[in-house]
């Protein structure tokens, strides 16, 4: 049976204490590490920068999924490749070339993918669907952890789910924000492959049990 994906987003982990989460994360049943890359520019909030990375890197066993909230990445790209990211996702928002910024992550051997935040139209990605592994529909306004989901987000599921299998694309459908074990199924069952979640599991007593339960739901 195909399973979803899950991608723990450390943006609400305890910082101090990161390699400890990270081995919580190495020792679930979790797919992806998923880390937020914010500018203070393009999101009205700032994460971290590539030392953070490069030492999470060190750590990790789960392949690093790269969620660039930044303006202009293309600035940045072998900069990210170099500290360990396996995923590379741009938003569609910040990219005045997108065509050439996926080509460029794609040759560096990263996987490119691209984000929509929710006021984006799924459509405007239909071009470059082929090019891409995956896409990233942002199901709260980037820029925080801890959000409610934003309801109209399943009819745009839908209708990426329908572009990508009408264009005969194995482009993966991720999305970001306000996850729970309470929405997973409904969200599995309208076509998403991949969840970034960050407070229901990091806030959790039993983090452990919750990825087990998003994992497996209900
Ligand atoms: C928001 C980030 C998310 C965030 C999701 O801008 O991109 O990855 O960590 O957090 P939750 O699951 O808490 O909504
Ligand atoms: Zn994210």
């Amino acid at each position: 049976m195909y399973k979803h994906l899950i991608a723990p987003s450390i943006l609400t982990a305890d910082f101090l204490h990161l390699e400890k989460e990270i081995m919580m994360v190495n020792s679930s049943d979790a797919d992806l590490l998923h880390l937020d890359i914010m500018d203070g520019v393009f999101v009205p909030n700032l994460t971290f920068g590539f030392p953070v990375i490069r030492q999470i890197k060190k750590v990790s066993e789960k392949p690093l999924d790269v969620h660039l909230m930044i303006v202009d990445p293309d600035r940045y790209l072998e900069a990210y490749r170099d500290v360990g990211a396996d995923w590379l996702t741009v938003h569609y928002e910040t990219c005045q070339h997108l065509h050439r910024t996926i080509q460029k992550i794609g040759e560096l051997g990263m996987k490119p993918a691209v984000s929509v935040n929710p006021h984006t139209d799924v459509s405007l990605l239909e071009p470059v669907l082929g090019d891409i592994n995956m896409v990233l529909v942002m199901t709260v306004n980037p820029g925080f952890g801890g959000q409610k989901f934003i309801q109209g987000s399943y009819k745009k599921i839908r209708k990426l789910k329908k572009m990508i299998s009408e264009g005969g694309h194995k482009t993966l459908i991720q999305i970001d924000g306000g996850v729970t074990e309470v929405n997973i199924s409904g969200l599995i069952e309208a076509g998403v492959d991949v969840f970034v979640v960050g407070n229901t599991i990091f806030s959790a007593p039993d983090p452990h049990q919750v990825i087990r339960n998003l994992k497996n739901p209900k």
